[in-house]
């Protein structure tokens, strides 16, 4: 799980691959580097431990900013500590060949103890260098005069030699390979970790996503698996591991490179808060009919007859996509349609009990998390069809299920979830009601009035940011505390847990979420006095034992939060209140989780903490 940019043209290479590098961060930052050729030095490598801005800083005056073509580099580690030996890109034993990669070869020891008795000097301790060796290796295989000959002519013995280098391969791959031999080509190449081709006008990008070149271009070709890519600089060509042609249809990316910048905010993650009104909206577009209270399926194309038959729903997710997999859980139930949810990590051993009469839900934003991806294979193994909600066209997830909803958030770069969980939200209520239309579970008159109702979640969404002020006074007040509570009861209890998750995430304090009415049965011993618990307590039907819990932590020391309301506020008694809107009960969570997103980033910002890039986490983790 780490960021790869590529470029070819006529422009500085290095700017283009820093700045790619910078908006790829979020897939892992421990350790970066770039690679070019420069008319004067030839193959030239610069690598820093740590950030890019290092990176970018140590470079600022380099040879390396002259040359036209170049591959670049941020890291998650996996294999060998974050240094600057272990960092990409990794050359060959010449300084000839170099290659950034993302994911795990399975067999690089095997491989590696080959290339040592064949006398390959190694400088990392990474599986990615056994592969640029292994490069090496067939080159002089194929090309025993290797040493003579330039440019055009070794074009064909490049590619053969990643070729067949790849084919020994076992694991998950995406990388880029230069060879100084070849300056006007770059090679990429796909196997179970994502990459995707930008298509320029006199120059062409690679990357891991594509918010790294949107600047430049938005015509973008999503790799599969098992193929190749020939970049030049007026050209691209696909092949598939075998040698033979394949062709790509290029598609438009309608994301703006600037809504992937901070727009006058502080950080990413405030920026991501504002703008879910606007992600509810883009999630629901199209797909609700609000005078009808009917919902278009033109989108997704699930066959009414598959939503007819099938005899449950079985959701998976990891982190913050599996707290909307809860909430949908909830919601497909009241609606008729009994539902479970698993972590994906966790969902292994129950693929078993899973057969063509479940329904699966993968949800996940990047559409890349390994463990999703695992649990979508086995399901489908079972006999069972997926749906993938996810915002990230062309993501793996999206090829590997049988129906796609996109939650069409638009780039998340902080790696604490927010609007990207609001979106995969709004998009069970879209499926669950859906569902239950066509299923005859509910009246067409109820239907319309949950459509309606959350048509105007956006404007409620923005009535409950317009109380940022009294949520950062109440987090600094609190911002020294050393443990949180969060407790809630039924659809608000994943909310709970989600607002858990928030405060560990980005300011690293211990921070539980707890189904309210558990709290007696032992965690209530951890209250002590002073602690803040913070209490999802709007209007519902378990009202009066949310306020049974609130009494039951303040009498033990507690200082509660009490998230009400207009209408619950009076049957709760606590210190301290921030209010939502009112909105439907089951449509409450899509509310709550406002407070408590920025109450955690509040308490963050008091701790100045790095907000958008916590540490140990990366926002696509592609490995199990
Ligand atoms: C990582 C991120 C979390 C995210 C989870 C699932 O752990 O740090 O914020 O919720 O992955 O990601 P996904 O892309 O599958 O939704």
């Amino acid at each position: 799980m780490c960021g790869i940019t590529g470029y070819i043209g006529e422009k500085a290479a290095t700017d283009i691959l820093v700045d790619g590098l910078k908006r790829l961060e979020y897939r892992g930052y421990d350790s970066c580097g770039v690679a070019g050729i420069t008319p004067k030095h030839g193959l030239y490598l610069k690598r820093v431990s740590g950030r890019v801005d290092a990176l970018d800083a140590i470079i600022a005056k380099d040879p390396l900013r002259k040359g036209v073509i170049g591959i670049g580099h941020t890291r998650w580690a996996t294999h060998g500590v974050p240094s600057e030996d272990n960092a990409h890109p990794h050359t060959d034993c010449d300084n000839q060949v170099v290659i950034v990669h993302n994911g795990i070869i399975e067999n690089y020891l095997e491989i590696k103890e080959k290339l040592l008795k064949t006398g390959h000097k190694f400088k990392s301790e990474t599986d990615t260098e056994i592969v640029v060796h292994l490069i090496e290796e067939k080159i002089k295989s194929l090309n025993k005069t290797g040493k003579s000959g330039d440019g055009d002519l070794l074009e064909p013995v490049f590619f053969e030699a990643v070729r067949r280098a790849i084919e020994e391969l076992r694991g998950s791959f995406a990388m880029t390979i230069l060879w100084a031999k070849c300056p006007n080509m770059l090679l990429a190449a796909r196997q179970h970790s994502p990459l995707v081709i930008g298509l320029g006008d006199g120059e062409n990008f690679i990357a891991s996503d594509v918010s790294a070149f949107l600047k430049h271009t938005k015509k973008a070709v999503f790799l599969n698996d098992g193929e190749m890519a020939v970049v030049k600089k007026d050209s691209v060509k696909y092949f598939n591991f075998k040698g033979n042609k394949v062709e790509h249809a290029s598609v438009t990316i309608q994301w703006d490179s600037t809504m992937a910048e901070k727009g006058g905010y502080k950080h990413f993650m405030l920026k991501e808060i504002h703008e879910q009104p606007e992600s509810v909206e883009n999630t629901l577009r199209g797909r609700l009919l609000p005078l009808k209270g009917d919902i278009l399926q033109q989108e997704i194309n699930l066959p009414s007859e598959l939503i007819r038959n099938i005899k449950g729903v079985q959701i998976i997710a990891c982190g913050t996509a599996y707290h909307a997999g809860m909430v949908g859980r909830y919601v497909f139930e009241n609606f008729g349609l009994p539902a479970s949810v698993d972590f994906a990590s966790e969902f292994s051993d129950r693929a078993k009990i899973i057969n063509k009469d479940i329904f699966i839900i993968a949800v996940s934003q990047s559409g890349e998390t390994a463990d999703t991806l695992y649990a979508v294979r086995e399901a489908k193994a079972s006999g069972a069809k997926v749906l993938a909600i996810t915002n990230t066209l062309g993501s793996t997830l999206t090829r590997e299920a049988d129906f796609v909803l996109y939650t069409h958030c638009g780039p998340e770069i902080g790696v604490a979830s927010t609007k990207a969980f609001i979106g995969q939200m709004a998009a069970m209520y879209v499926l669950a009601i859906h569902f239950a239309v066509i299923r005859g579970n509910i009246f067409d008159a109820d239907a319309r009035k949950y459509v309606n109702e959350l048509l105007k979640i956006p404007r409620l969404i923005e009535a409950t940011l317009a109380n940022e002020g009294v949520i950062s006074d109440v987090a600094d007040h609190f911002a020294k505390s050393e443990h949180f509570l969060f407790i809630a009861r039924h659809i608000n209890f994943p909310i709970a847990l989600e607002g858990a998750l928030k405060i560990k995430e980005i300011s690293y304090v211990h921070a539980e979420g707890y189904a309210a009415g558990e709290m007696k049965h032992g965690p209530i011993a951890i209250i002590y006095k002073g602690m803040p618990v913070l209490a999802i307590a709007t209007t519902s039907k378990m009202l009066s034992l949310v306020a049974n819990n609130i009494e039951e932590a303040k009498a033990r020391g507690a200082e509660v939060i009490a998230i009400v309301d207009e209408d619950s506020r009076e049957f709760i008694k606590a210190p301290r209140y921030i209010v939502v809107p009112r909105t439907l009960e089951i449509l409450s969570p899509l509310l709550t989780v406002i407070p408590l997103q920025l109450f955690a980033y509040f308490i963050a910002l008091a701790k100045k903490c790095d907000i958008d890039k916590p540490r140990n986490l990366a926002k696509s983790v592609t490995v199990r």
